[in-house]
């Protein structure tokens, strides 16, 4: 008995890296995965790695980044299993560069990849979901979106990038408050591994020999898996930094400081006199990058 028994799931991106191993640990716990990857060849070797394991999948190399590609996607999971439970947002790419030298390109790609593909195929599954509830079913559906401590924190280098993953965790609570009624749950996690997109920093962060590592892929796919699941089902609209051990609950933008004017607009002079008091004893410049065990 798997966690997921019986569901149906779309991973995006599942050729590679992260969401690779959340498709092989949704198909280990029960779930019919759907290994979705623009690189046919490397979602096929996933599928036939599950194959192997004795789980069911399939392989399917739409676009998601585009409303087209995500929308033959979730349909042809739905023709293939008569439905869609677990809809995972994973694919994404990099295209780093200052804000000062970045091109329109660049920009646009991983605006179009991160941010339109969570949200093209988020509107296919959320359409398939209201429908069924609308038609009198009991709807169990997931949302897993992929965000990044790069769109928490804002890193340099990734306007883009940052841009996009900050808007997924926004796009999260928007889809949890939207989706709820239909018995739909929508959360992102943010995770940190060694795969191709971060190689460069991480490859060589291998661990002794025997030891754990802490920057393996499948150390991420668990939490997917939790929430894909029944025992999930009160949890919506959290974003979750996941790494190695450890996973890190995060809470967004909140006020940490108010002045009021008595009724009428300040003048710039006055917030000029006041403004200490929006601070307090917090710093006024740069918030502090939030990384850390
Ligand atoms: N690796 C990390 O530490 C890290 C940190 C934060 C966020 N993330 C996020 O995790 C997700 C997975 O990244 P990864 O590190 O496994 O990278 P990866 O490059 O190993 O895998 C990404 C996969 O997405 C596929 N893909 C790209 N565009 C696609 C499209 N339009 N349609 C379908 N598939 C497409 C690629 O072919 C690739 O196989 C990404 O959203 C990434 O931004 C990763």
């Amino acid at each position: 008995m798997g966690l997921l028994d019986g569901r149906c799931a779309l991973v995006t991106g599942a050729g590679r890296g992260i969401g690779r191993a959340e498709a092989l640990l949704l198909a280990a716990e029960g779930a019919c995965v759907t290994v979705n990857d623009v690189d046919l060849s490397e979602a096929q070797a996933v599928v036939d790695e599950i194959h192997g394991a004795g789980g069911s999948a399939r392989a399917d190399d739409h676009d998601i980044s585009t409303w087209t590609g995500a929308g033959a996607a979730v349909d042809a999971v739905v023709a293939d299993g008569g439905r869609l439970d677990v809809l995972v947002n994973n694919a994404g790419i990099l295209r780093d560069a200052m804000s000062f030298s970045i091109d329109e390109e660049q920009w646009a790609d991983v605006i179009r990849v991160h941010l339109g593909g969570h949200a093209a195929c988020s509107h296919f599954a959320g359409a398939h979901w209201r429908e069924r509830s609308k038609a009198g079913e009991d709807v169990s559906g997931r949302i897993i979106n992929t965000a990044s401590e790069s769109g928490l924190y804002g890193l340099v280098g990734q306007i883009n990038y940052a841009a996009a993953k900050a808007g997924i965790a926004s796009m999260t609570i928007v889809l949890a408050r939207e989706l709820a009624k239909y018995g739909v749950t929508v959360n992102a996690i943010a995770p940190r591994a060694r795969t191709r997109m971060t190689e460069t920093v991480l490859g060589a962060l291998l661990p002794e020999e025997g030891a754990f590592d802490e920057w393996d892929p499948a150390n991420i796919a668990p939490v997917v898996g939790w929430l894909a699941s029944d025992s999930a089902a009160d949890v919506t609209g959290q974003v979750f930094v996941v790494n190695g051990d450890k996973v890190h609950r995060m809470s967004g933008w909140h006020r940490t400081g108010r002045i009021a004017n008595g009724g009428r607009a300040f003048t710039a002079a006055e917030l000029a006199e006041r403004a200490t008091e929006l601070f307090g004893e917090d710093s006024s410049g740069l918030p502090p990058m939030g990384f850390g065990e």
